[in-house]
C-alpha cells in the first residue's frame, strides 16, 4: 500500500477523533458556563433575601410586555416599599430603588456607573464625562464645570431665545386650524440648534439643515438600540451583537453621529486658525464649552487625547440636546392638557415680557408661576428617568436592610416622582407642590439627580425651558390632541411611543 493510500484511511478516524475532542471540550464549557451562571444566581437570589419581588421565572426573569415598562414599574412601586428586585433574566437582576431615604444614601456614596450597562453607550458617546468614573472623572469634571458658570451662561438666554423664534415661525407657517403638530422632532431640533451656538460656537442654521435632521434620527435609532441591548440575554457579548442586524443599526447610527460631532470640531478647529478670533477667545475671562477642550489639547504637557476630546463633544452634544427636548415636550404636553395652568403661565409671562422682543438672564428668576408649573412637569414626566450605580461596597439603608458589594443599583426617578409615598396623589399635576412655602424631603423630586454626580448642565437646562416656554405661551395657545394622547416609555430619555402632538392655535 502506497503512502497516500494509507493517510486516506486514516483520515475519517483522526476526524471523528477531532469530533469527539471538540464537543467533549463544547459539553465542559457549556457546564463549565451553566455553573457559572446558576452560582450568580444564587448569590443574587441570596444578596436580594430581605426584599420582596412580584413572582419570575427562572430563566425568562420578569416578563413585561413591550412598552408596558413604566405602567409594570409603578405596580410595584406601590407593591413593594421602597425598593424590588427587577430579573431581566436568570442571572440577571437589578435592584430598582424609588425612596427618598434609599436615594439619599446612594446619592451620598460614591459607586461608580454599572459599568455592564453603560459600557454599551461606549461606541458611541466614548469614555466622556458622563461614563467615566474616579480620578479621570474628577478631572474633567473640574476643567469643564467652568463652561457652566453664569457668567458664560448669561448670553446664552438672548441665543437659545433666537433658536426657540426659528421654530414658532416654522410652526406658524406649518399650522392649519385643526390639524395637529408631533412637536418632539421640532423642539429636538430646536435644542440641538441652541446647544450648537451656545456650547459648540456653531454658526449654521442648524433647524434648516438637512444634516442635522439625520443627527436627530441618528439619536432616536441609538435610544431605542440602547433599551433593547439592555434587555436581550443574546446580545451582550460585543462580537454576537456586532453581527446581529441591530449591531449593524448601532454601527451606523454611531458613524452618523460621529460625522456629525466630527465636523463641528473641525469647523471650530478652523475658526480658531484665524489670529482675530484667537485673540478675542484670549481676551475671554472665561471659555465656551468647546473651546475649553480645543485650548486644553493645545496646552504642553496636556492629558487630555483626541479620543477624550471626541468622547466630550459627543456626550455633550448628546446630553445637552435630547434632555432638554424632552423636558420641553412634555412640559408642553403638560400645559396643553391643564389650560387653567396654562392661562396663569401666560398672564405672567405677558405681565413681565410684554411681546417677549428682549427676555434676558435676569427674567429667569422673575416667574415663579410658571417654574412651579416647568417643575411639576419635570416631576411626572422626569426626562432622565433612570441612572445605574454598581456597589463598591455593601450598603445598608436605614429600614435596617442591605446589599453587597457588585449588586447594580437602578435609581428610578420615574418611580420616586410617582411614588405615593413621597407624592401624595401622584399622578394630579399640581404645581403647588413646588409653591416656595411647601416642604418636601430632599430627595423626592431629583429630575437632575444629586450628589457629586448631578447633572453639569442643570442651569443652562432650566434657563432653556423656561426661555421656550416663556416664548411659546406668548405666541400659541397649546391644545392637547384628543386622538393622540402621549404614552410614555422609558429610553435613555423619557419618549413617547406615539409623538407628542399637540394642536397650536395662534394668539392675536
Ligand atoms: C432637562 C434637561 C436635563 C436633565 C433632566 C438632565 C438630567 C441629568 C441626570 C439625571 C444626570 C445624572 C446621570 C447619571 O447619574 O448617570 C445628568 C448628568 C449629566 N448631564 Fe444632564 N440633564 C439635562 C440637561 C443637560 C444639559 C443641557 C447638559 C449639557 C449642556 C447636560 C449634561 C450632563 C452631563 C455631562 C452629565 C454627566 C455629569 C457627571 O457625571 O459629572 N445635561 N443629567
Amino acid at each position: 500500500m502506497n503512502v497516500s493510500a494509507l493517510s486516506l484511511t486514516r483520515l475519517p478516524g483522526s476526524i471523528s477523533g477531532f469530533l469527539q475532542l471538540a464537543s467533549l471540550l463544547g459539553l465542559l464549557l457549556f457546564l463549565f458556563k451553566a455553573a457559572q451562571l446558576y452560582l450568580r444566581r444564587q448569590w443574587l437570589l441570596k444578596a436580594f433575601q430581605q426584599f420582596p419581588s412580584a413572582p419570575s421565572h427562572w430563566l425568562f426573569g420578569h416578563k413585561i410586555q413591550k412598552d408596558q415598562e413604566l405602567q409594570q414599574i409603578l405596580s410595584w412601586v406601590e407593591k413593594f416599599p421602597s425598593a424590588f428586585p427587577r430579573w431581566l433574566w436568570g442571572s440577571k437582576a437589578h435592584m430598582v430603588i424609588y425612596d427618598p431615604d434609599y436615594m439619599k444614601v446612594i446619592l451620598g456614596r460614591s459607586d461608580p456607573k454599572a459599568s455592564g450597562t453603560y459600557r454599551f453607550l461606549a461606541p458611541w458617546i466614548g469614555y466622556g464625562l458622563l461614563l467615566i468614573n474616579e480620578q479621570t472623572w474628577f478631572q474633567h469634571r473640574r476643567m469643564l464645570t467652568p463652561a457652566f458658570h453664569y457668567d458664560i451662561l448669561k448670553p446664552y438666554v438672548g441665543i437659545v431665545a433666537d433658536s426657540v423664534r426659528v421654530m414658532l415661525d416654522k410652526w406658524e407657517k406649518l399650522i392649519d386650524k385643526d390639524s395637529s403638530v408631533e412637536v418632539f422632532q421640532h423642539i429636538s431640533m430646536m435644542t440641538l440648534d441652541s446647544i450648537m451656538k451656545c456650547a459648540f460656537s456653531y454658526q449654521g442654521n442648524v433647524q434648516l439643515d438637512r444634516h442635522s435632521q439625520s443627527y436627530i434620527k441618528a439619536i432616536g435609532d441609538l435610544n431605542n438600540l440602547f433599551f433593547d441591548r439592555v434587555r436581550n440575554a443574546f446580545h451582550q457579548n460585543d462580537t454576537i451583537y456586532g453581527l446581529s442586524s441591530d449591531g449593524r443599526l448601532f454601527h451606523r447610527a454611531c458613524q452618523l453621529a460621529h460625522e456629525h460631532t466630527d465636523q463641528v470640531i473641525k469647523e471650530r478647529k478652523a475658526q480658531l486658525q484665524n489670529e482675530r478670533e484667537l485673540e478675542k477667545i484670549r481676551r475671554k475671562r472665561r471659555l465656551d464649552f468647546l473651546d475649553i477642550l480645543l485650548f486644553a489639547k493645545m496646552e504642553n504637557g496636556s492629558s487630555l487625547s483626541d479620543e477624550d476630546l471626541r468622547a466630550e463633544v459627543d456626550t455633550f452634544m448628546f446630553e445637552g440636546h435630547d434632555t432638554t427636548a424632552s423636558a420641553i415636550s412634555w412640559i408642553f404636553y403638560a400645559l396643553a392638557a391643564h389650560p387653567e395652568h396654562q392661562k396663569k403661565c401666560r398672564e405672567e409671562v405677558q405681565s413681565l415680557l410684554g411681546d417677549g422682543a428682549s427676555i434676558t438672564w435676569d427674567h429667569m428668576d422673575q416667574m415663579p408661576y410658571t417654574t412651579m408649573c416647568i417643575k411639576e412637569a419635570l416631576r411626572i414626566y422626569p426626562p432622565v428617568p433612570v441612572v445605574v450605580r454598581e456597589l463598591k461596597t455593601p450598603v445598608t439603608f436605614p429600614d435596617g436592610r442591605s446589599l453587597p458589594k457588585g449588586i447594580i443599583v437602578t435609581l428610578s426617578f420615574y418611580g420616586l416622582h410617582h411614588n405615593s409615598k413621597a407624592w401624595p396623589n401622584p399622578e394630579v399635576y399640581d404645581p403647588f407642590r413646588f409653591a416656595p412655602d411647601s416642604s418636601r424631603h430632599s430627595h423626592s423630586f431629583l429630575p437632575f439627580s444629586g450628589g457629586a454626580r448631578n447633572c453639569i448642565g442643570k442651569q443652562f437646562a432650566m434657563n432653556e425651558l423656561k426661555v421656550a416656554v416663556a416664548l411659546t405661551l406668548l405666541r400659541f395657545e397649546l391644545l392637547p390632541d384628543p386622538t393622540r394622547i402621549p404614552f410614555p416609555i422609558p429610553r435613555l430619555v423619557l419618549k413617547s411611543k406615539n409623538g407628542i402632538h399637540l394642536r397650536l392655535r395662534k394668539l392675536h
